[in-house]
């Protein structure tokens, strides 16, 4: 079940929050604690006019919520509102004094044991757990405890690393017995098990529009692009490893793919800080392949059983399958960047190129005009680094400074480097370089479409490229080797 939690201030706007995601979620959570205090008198309306199994979560300020009302006062207006609504769950925090359960009628003055209230009226109650900065040791010993008395426990822990979230997706296994728990990973590196959330057998996973909690995704990422709700025992998990990874585009190439196909997979990201433990990982829930990007293409190579020639002479890898029961390392940025510029290669229109930057980029994009008989010359901010590649591939290099030597005297240029997105977007790592028209031109950044040296070259009236093809075709080929099927051509990923 995939949960909205509402992050809304006035009833009227929390139903109307439901109703924009009502085709992506199965239930809701109503945080009474993020709406105004009048409106706490009419919030027992609020299931039957969403019309979905609802959850009623007061919750407190060391817990995440916004409630500054002590226990004693926070369970009384919660048990008023609850007993009187349809509400179908409960979130009470598992150290709230059995004494602030005990709640006095305003009307009675006779004292009501609310848990037993809510057993009679078949409200089923969540025994909540929060811990904001880790993962406790005693993480299985809490949920089993807290499963006890036959309510439903849930834990929202923080992973600080991938051990973290191995010890997440190890619950299923260890805590078989108990059918229905919550399991919530928070932060970043929790992101993989709130979309996995059937893998660690949790009954549900929270949503919601502006992340009410770390790491929280939309309802809409998590039915349309995930289809996390889709998972069962038989679904085969794949992902991208890096570090950043959750601005990655490739999960809309993959996840449509998959789909469109019908198979049943899914692609996940994974925050990874220790690729080895990763592998752990891999093992302990069967990934089928993933994806590796940035800073991990080198260090995956050591765990592979088998690579391919251009991630032996690259020395990067980006794409990892598992053959029988193996791990296989390709390069598909490698054939993804010749992809655009292939019919150009063969018919010689291509015969010689400048590549800017000798970074890791710059080291598949070398390679393969290499390969292909193309001439290169490598020019970059660190003569060193420019020697070192030339040497390698057999290329020649030079220093930025002396690029415009290169003005007219090659058939197609392509940037490498990081000079035009992010903080240095609206520059380019050679501004004074001048295009004649007739060269092809490629840059490798996807973000912005058009950088700054994409543009003039388009303006001199080269064709050009921009990374953002590559990209794609890098996934495609990605996909073709994840599942054996060519890329489905209706598909066009947004990106
Ligand atoms: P990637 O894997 O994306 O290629 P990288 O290996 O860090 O990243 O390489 C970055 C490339 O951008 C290098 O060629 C780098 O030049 P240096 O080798 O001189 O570091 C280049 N680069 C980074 N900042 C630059 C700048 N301000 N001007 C010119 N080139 C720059």
């Amino acid at each position: 079940m995939i949960c909205l939690t509402t992050s809304e201030r006035t009833l009227t706007a929390a139903l109307k929050q439901v109703e924009r995601n009502k085709e992506y979620i199965d239930m809701v959570e109503l945080r009474l604690d993020l709406l105004e205090e009048g409106e706490l008198v009419s919030a027992q309306i609020f299931p039957r006019l969403c019309a979905l199994p609802t959850i009623a979560t007061f919750r407190r300020i060391c817990d995440g919520g916004a409630s500054k009302l002590n226990d004693k006062t926070r369970i009384s207006i919660l048990r008023d509102i609850v007993l009187k609504g349809d509400f179908s769950y409960v979130d009470i925090e598992d150290d709230v004094k059995k004494s602030d359960l005990k709640v006095k009628d305003a009307e009675t003055d006779v004292r009501h044991d609310f848990e037993s209230e809510l057993r009679a009226k078949g409200i089923r109650i969540i025994r909540s757990y929060h811990d904001f900065e880790k993962v406790p040791a005693e993480l299985f010993g809490k949920i089993t405890k807290l499963a006890k008395k036959g309510d439903i426990p849930k834990v929202a822990v923080t992973p600080n690393n991938i051990v973290d979230v191995v010890t997440i997706f190890r619950i299923q296994q260890e805590l078989k017995d108990v059918k229905e728990k919550i399991v919530v990973a928070m932060g970043d590196y929790g992101v993989c098990t709130r979309i996995l959330y059937k893998k660690i057998g949790s009954m549900l996973t929270f949503a919601s529009e502006n992340q009410t909690a770390p790491g929280q995704l939309t309802p809409k990422d998590l039915k349309l692009l995930y289809r996390a709700d889709m998972v069962n025992s038989r679904t085969n998990v794949y992902g991208i490893i890096g570090n950043p990874v959750l601005q990655t585009a490739s999960p809309k190439i993959h996840n449509p793919g998959f789909d469109s196909i019908h198979y049943n997979a899914i692609y996940v990201p994974f925050l990874v800080d220790k690729v080895r433990t990763f592998f752990k990982l891999a093992e302990l829930i069967q990934i089928h392949g993933f994806s590796v990007t940035v800073p991990h293409k080198r260090d995956v190579l050591p765990y592979l059983g088998k690579i391919s020639r251009e991630v032996k002479q690259i020395g990067a890898c980006n794409t990892v399958t598992r053959i029988q029961g193996m791990w296989k390392g390709i390069n598909t940025d490698y054939y993804g960047f010749l992809a655009p510029i292939e019919t150009e290669i063969a018919e010689e229109k291509i015969k010689t190129a400048l590549v800017i930057g000798a970074g890791g980029a710059s080291r598949a994009v070398v390679w393969a005009l290499k390969n292909h008989h193309v001439k290169v010359t490598v020019v970059n901010r660190t003569k060193e680094k420019a020697i070192h590649l030339a040497e390698e591939t057999m290329s020649s290099w030079d220093t930025l400074e002396n690029v415009k030597k290169y003005e007219g005297k090659v058939d197609l240029v392509v940037q490498t480097t990081v000079i035009g997105m992010g903080e240095t977007m609206g520059q380019s790592p050679v501004p004074d370089f001048e295009f004649t028209g007739k060269e092809f031109v490629y840059d490798l950044i996807y973000k912005p479409d058009y950088t700054e040296f994409l543009k003039k070259a388009s303006a001199a009236g080269c064709s050009t490229y921009n990374g953002k093809r590559m990209l794609l075709e890098q996934g495609k080929l990605q996909f073709e080797a994840f599942t054996g099927y060519h890329y489905p051509h209706w598909i066009k990923p947004e990106f």
